[in-house]
């Protein structure tokens, strides 16, 4: 297995398709939500043709945005599930974030931070929906009373914050281990990165123990 020749395929375009989909929905959700939540950023609405087309648009980006992850979440669970080495991961994080991952356990398809995005966000975005739901006034203002909502409001923008906050970790880490955003635009890794990253699932794809990812010459 020569590194220069071959590359693991490590998304398939409707892995990368349903992300990138999901990415999308989400940045347009955070400029209108903060235009929404403070004056100051109140600007951010001209980005999406004024207040009126922005406020009519959110809800629905955000209807998007849940059957979107819920593709993600079909996709990816089963490579997110939480394993014992993951808390041994944890601890020697310092040396991950020192681009230093010698001193780190071998990590399987998902490293314990990826972990963490994953199942942040599927805990979430449905607590967005179902919030944004209750506040979504043309469709649902008779449905429940004032202080619900007021609760609902709430909830909705504690939820967001957390949301933006897991995402900025989310696209430092992509944008942090050099090369994982060619994973998510054009699928493969090299052999290289994934025995520095993830050793554990390139022991497995060697052994063709991961169906869909496999080894196959470089494009
Ligand atoms: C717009 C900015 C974003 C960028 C640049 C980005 C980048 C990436 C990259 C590079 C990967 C591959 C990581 C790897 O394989 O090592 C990835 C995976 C992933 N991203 Fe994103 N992402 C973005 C937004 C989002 C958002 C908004 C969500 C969810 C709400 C999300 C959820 C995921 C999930 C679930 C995976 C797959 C990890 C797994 O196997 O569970 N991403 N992303």
């Amino acid at each position: 297995m020569s590194s220069s020749k071959t590359v693991i395929i490590r998304y398939t375009k409707v892995n990368r398709i349903n992300h990138w989909i999901t990415a999308i929905c989400f940045v347009l959700l955070t400029l209108s939500g903060l235009a929404m939540f403070h004056p100051m950023l109140f600007w951010l609405s001209g980005l999406f043709g004024g207040g009126q087309w922005m406020r009519a648009a959110h809800p629905w980006i955000g209807c998007l945005l849940l059957l979107s992850y819920l593709g993600l979440i079909v996709q990816f669970w089963r490579e997110n599930l939480v394993h014992k080495n993951d808390v041994e991961w944890l601890k020697q994080m310092r040396f991950v974030v020192a681009n230093d991952e010698g001193h780190v356990p071998p990590v399987g398809r998902n490293n314990a931070g990826q972990k963490f995005v994953f199942w942040s966000m599927t805990l979430l975005i449905p607590v967005l929906f179902f919030s944004g739901l209750v506040i979504w006034e043309v469709y649902f203002g008779e449905a429940t009373s004032i202080p619900v909502q007021r609760a609902a409001v709430l909830i909705h923008s504690l939820a967001a914050i957390a949301a933006i906050l897991v995402w900025v970790v989310h696209v430092y880490a992509a944008i942090w281990v050099r090369d994982s955003v060619r994973a998510m635009t054009q699928g493969y890794v090299t052999p290289g990165w994934a025995w520095r990253h993830h050793r554990t699932w390139l022991r497995e794809v060697a052994n063709g123990e991961h169906g869909k990812d496999v080894i196959r010459k470089r494009p």
